[in-house]
């Protein structure tokens, strides 16, 4: 998979060389490719942002620079993607927005089979909005939130995605099948887990864990599954009223 990652702090990206992420780079796994927004303005301050028409507070970034750099990167990925790789496949742009859709397990494990992710990391109050209206000719433009809080900017919620997605991509975690029994994987919170030694001051490892017994194992763990996503976030259960309405 090739990650292009647009940013006025590339800086930040550097926590990608690290673990998993970066050996999968090392590896030839993830092509990530971090881009400085500001080697695509044209004016001798390098500017990326502007007031807001309309008035109010803080900045807004100017969508100049930001079409300059994604129209390269959708070249360069169109020239360099495989000859397998299907005709007309539109690259996706993820832009991360505390006003955007909710970045969960299922967007990360349907975009781990993108070929050419594209991030926009904006920063102060946002990007231009005809910066989407442009880019929707051109790629697949996803707008996602972490959560529903605010950072100062995209580049710590690309971090979080980039990871999420990129270590669905087949080969990135050795053991494929610790992906399948994870939080969320099944809709549901992990059970609780355990390790040596049995006893550890004063507390023991649930008895079950040590019976030998698969099935009263999975049963527990299930059990246990179930009573942690009551507790810790009904709004997972079907039927939990706490969720808020469908509009
Ligand atoms: N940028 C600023 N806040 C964000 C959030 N909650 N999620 C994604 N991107 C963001």
């Amino acid at each position: 998979m090739r990650v292009d990652v647009v940013t006025i702090f590339p800086e930040y990206l550097a926590a990608l060389d690290v673990s998993l992420i970066g050996k999968a780079r090392r590896d030839g796994l993830l092509d990530i490719r971090i881009h400085d927004l500001r080697e695509h303005t044209v004016d001798r301050h390098r500017t990326v942002d502007d007031t807001p028409y309309g008035g109010g507070a803080g900045m807004v970034m100017k969508p100049e620079p930001w079409a300059l750099a994604l129209e390269g990167i959708a070249v360069a990925g169109a020239e360099a993607a495989a000859p397998t790789a299907p005709q007309g496949a539109r690259p996706v742009l993820l832009v991360p927005t505390p006003s955007g859709t909710l970045f969960q397990q299922a967007v990360a494990q349907e975009l781990s089979t993108a070929d050419h992710l594209v991030v926009a990391c904006g920063r102060y109050e946002g990007i231009d909005e005809r910066l989407f209206e442009w880019a929707g000719e051109h790629f697949d433009v996803r707008l996602v939130s972490l959560g529903d809080y605010v950072l100062n900017g995209g580049e710590v919620a690309a971090l979080a995605m980039i990871e999420a997605i990129g270590r669905l991509v087949p080969g990135v975690v050795g053991n494929p099948e610790s992906l399948v029994e994870e939080s969320h994987s099944d809709g549901l919170l992990e059970y609780p887990v355990y390790t040596k030694p049995s006893s550890w001051r004063g507390r023991e490892v649930p008895e079950v864990l040590l019976s030998g017994d698969h099935g009263r194992v999975a049963a527990w763990r299930h059990d246990q599954q179930l009573e942690r996503t009551r507790a810790r976030r009904p709004d997972l259960l079907p039927g939990d009223k706490t969720a808020p309405p469908l509009a």
